[in-house]
């Protein structure tokens, strides 16, 4: 389900088995952000899931319980495919996790530049429990996000934590009443999206650095970055704002 806009809204829609994400709503969205990829009136995607239970409670295990080698490396590849897709959106993405977020769930948020978190919300990483791993960038995007000392235990033991020990381990940046969450984040949405949203490209491009690159090229990719900014119609706007002590215009919203 998509509500274009500004503010854009994707929401997996599946909730009789709790949003659980099967090839053909892999495939769905994926779709849906190449058109998101390409409208420019977009400045901010949100990312939900349908009912109040769950954002996404793993891939689709029903499915995957018959898969041979040959299609389960197919099925973690198009997993992967999307999950980048979400990485590489130019524009900033917030998951809002209003419940479970497990396996491939929570592998889709950890895809996601933010996550705000319900108070009722469960993350996990269970496939331990099934006999495989996290097969959409689990093992190595959650290390990142949250230490990998706390990574392995989560993926060795399978045991789900709570909204407010995903606060505490810096994987959300809010938790917020259940009943708040979209209209939370949605405040957050459009606070971000009144920025620049040539800057906010650098901005995040930037800061995906820091997850991907070695810290010497990261900090070469800060320079290169800061650099370019300079001489574009907003830092001139933001800057000539600041010392006329008025809001700025921005050109590239
Ligand atoms: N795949 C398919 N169906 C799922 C599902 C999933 N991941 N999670 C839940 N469902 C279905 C259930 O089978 C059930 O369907 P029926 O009503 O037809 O029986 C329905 O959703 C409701 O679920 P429950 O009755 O189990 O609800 P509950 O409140 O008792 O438990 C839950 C909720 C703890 C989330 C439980 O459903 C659960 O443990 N789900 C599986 C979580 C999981 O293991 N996720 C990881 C999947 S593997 C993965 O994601 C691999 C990867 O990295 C790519």
């Amino acid at each position: 389900m998509f509500e274009s806009g500004t503010i854009a809204t994707l929401t997996i829609n599946r909730p009789k088995a709790l949003n659980a994400l099967n090839r053909a709503v892999l495939e769905e969205i994926a779709r849906v952000l190449r058109d998101v990829r390409h409208d420019s009136a977009v400045r901010v995607l949100i990312v939900t899931g349908a009912g109040d239970r769950a954002f996404v409670a793993g891939a689709d295990i029903a499915a995957m319980a018959g898969m041979s080698t040959v299609e389960g490396l197919e099925f973690t590849r198009l997993g992967h495919r999307v999950m980048n897709t979400f990485e590489d959106l130019p524009i900033p993405v917030i998951a809002a996790v209003n419940g479970f977020a497990l396996g491939g769930g929570l592998e889709l948020a950890l895809a996601c530049d933010l996550i705000v978190a319900s108070e009722k919300a469960r993350f996990g990483q269970p496939e331990i429990n099934l006999g495989i791993i996290p097969g959409f960038g689990g093992t190595q995007r959650l290390p990142h996000r949250i230490g990998h000392g706390r990574a392995r235990e989560l993926i060795m033991t399978g045991e789900m934590f709570d909204a407010p020990s995903a606060l505490a381990w810096g994987l959300v940046s809010r938790v917020v009443a259940p009943d708040q969450l979209i209209a939370e984040t949605r405040k957050l949405a459009e606070k971000i999206a009144s920025k620049s949203g040539f800057t906010l490209r650098q901005a995040k491009a930037t800061l995906r650095a820091a997850a991907t690159m070695e810290e010497d090229a990261g900090l070469r990719f800060e320079q290169n970055a800061f650099g370019a900014l300079f001489g574009s119609a907003d830092q001139a706007e933001g800057m000539k704002a600041f010392v006329e002590k008025r809001a700025p215009q921005w050109r590239h919203r």
